[in-house]
This record gives C-alpha cells, sequence and structure tokens, in this order.
C-alpha cells in the first residue's frame, strides 16, 4: 500500500481508535472553515425522508440531517467503528435528537431490514472500501426501490468512483455533483 493511500485511508476500513480520534479533530477543523455545509446543501434532503449515513465516522453531519428531515423523519447513523456510535449517541443526547439512532455495522452488513431508507448517504467513506460490489448490495438492499444513494468520491477520482459504481451492476448513476454521484437502484436482487 501506497503511504498516501495509507495516510487518506484507501482501502483500509477499519482504523484503530488514536486514528479515528485525529480523523475526528481534523474534520472539526474543516467543518469550522464552513467546508461541510456546503457539500450538505446539494444533498437535497427533505422533510419526512427516511436517511441512513452509513460510515457516519464523528458524527458530523448527525445534527444537520436530523434537523433537514424533521421530526417525522427518521436518520439511522451507522459505522463499523463503536467510536463512531458513540458519539452519535453522545449527540442525541446532547441535542435531543428523537429522529435519530446509532446502529453498529459489521463488515458490510446493518443490521436494518431492507428497502427501509429514501436516501443512503455514503461522504468520504466510499475510497476505505476493499469489497465495494458487497456495500454497494448492502446499499441496494436497504434503499427503497424509489430512494437514492448518494456517494462521495472521499480521497479518489471521480473516475474511479463511477466505475466501481457501474460495474457492481446494482445502480445507475442518475445525478453528478461536483460532490457527490446520486444513483437508484437498478439491480435489487441482492439475496444471490
Ligand atoms: C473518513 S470517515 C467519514 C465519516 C463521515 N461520513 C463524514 O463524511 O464525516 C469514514 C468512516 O467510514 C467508516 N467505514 C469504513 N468502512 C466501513 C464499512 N465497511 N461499514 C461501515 N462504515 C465503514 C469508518 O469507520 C469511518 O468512520
Amino acid at each position: 500500500m501506497r503511504i498516501s493511500d495509507k495516510l487518506l485511508g484507501n482501502n483500509r476500513e477499519h482504523i484503530p481508535n488514536r486514528a479515528f480520534r485525529l480523523m475526528a479533530f481534523v474534520m472539526k477543523v474543516m467543518d469550522i472553515m464552513g467546508y461541510y455545509d456546503k457539500n450538505f446543501k446539494t444533498l437535497g434532503l427533505q422533510k419526512g425522508q427516511t436517511v441512513i449515513d452509513y460510515g457516519c465516522g464523528p458524527a458530523r453531519y448527525t445534527l444537520r440531517i436530523a434537523k433537514a428531515i424533521g421530526k417525522n423523519g427518521q436518520l439511522i447513523a451507522t459505522d463499523i467503528h463503536p467510536l463512531a456510535i458513540k458519539r452519535v449517541a453522545r449527540k442525541i443526547k446532547k441535542y435531543g435528537l428523537s429522529n435519530t439512532k446509532a446502529v453498529l455495522s459489521k463488515g458490510y452488513s446493518c443490521p436494518l431490514n431492507e428497502h427501509i431508507a429514501d436516501v443512503v448517504l455514503a461522504l468520504d467513506m466510499f475510497h476505505m472500501i476493499q469489497d465495494t460490489n458487497a456495500l454497494l448490495k448492502e446499499f441496494a438492499r436497504l434503499v427503497k426501490p424509489s430512494g437514492v444513494v448518494i456517494i462521495e468520491d472521499g480521497h479518489q477520482p471521480r473516475e474511479q468512483t463511477k466505475a466501481k459504481i457501474i460495474s457492481s451492476g446494482f445502480f445507475k448513476i442518475i445525478e453528478e455533483t461536483k460532490e457527490h454521484v446520486k444513483c437508484k437502484v437498478l439491480n435489487n436482487n441482492f439475496k444471490n
């Protein structure tokens, strides 16, 4: 693995606790600079939606998403890292977020029923995934047929993101913004 890949977490999913805390700190600094507000706007979340924030990390988007979908919506923030789940739980308590829950996922699987999400978000995490087909298959299981999956490139070029999505056969790309690729499910035959 190249040093740059190691630093950016490319193809590296479960990071050590110390690296997770460092990542959370760096994100907080970038947040103060307003970087994520810009990214958030183009997600186009609506009141009443069920949103899964897959790979939620240090809960940077939790409050924003919970507010955007309102009290009739539901946010499920999930991650394979227990520290991420703890941080979401802290935000839920601090801000009294009755529409939000934190769920620990394992490998490429999240213990939730199928077809529950209007939106599955994969923000700044897709570049870390080793078996992208397995993760996209899980997204196809979780998203409603009418729903969307929104993938941020993270630390990889757009062409690489798109190639992984298209070759999986699970999704078609319906829209691209500078930050995100929006997809609709093409094949929800996730049981094979
Ligand atoms: C760089 S952080 C981004 C966090 C958040 N989405 C954001 O944009 O602020 C990537 C997160 O993805 C999580 N992750 C990596 N592989 C995962 C997997 N297979 N399932 C769920 N989460 C995963 C990591 O644990 C980490 O918390």
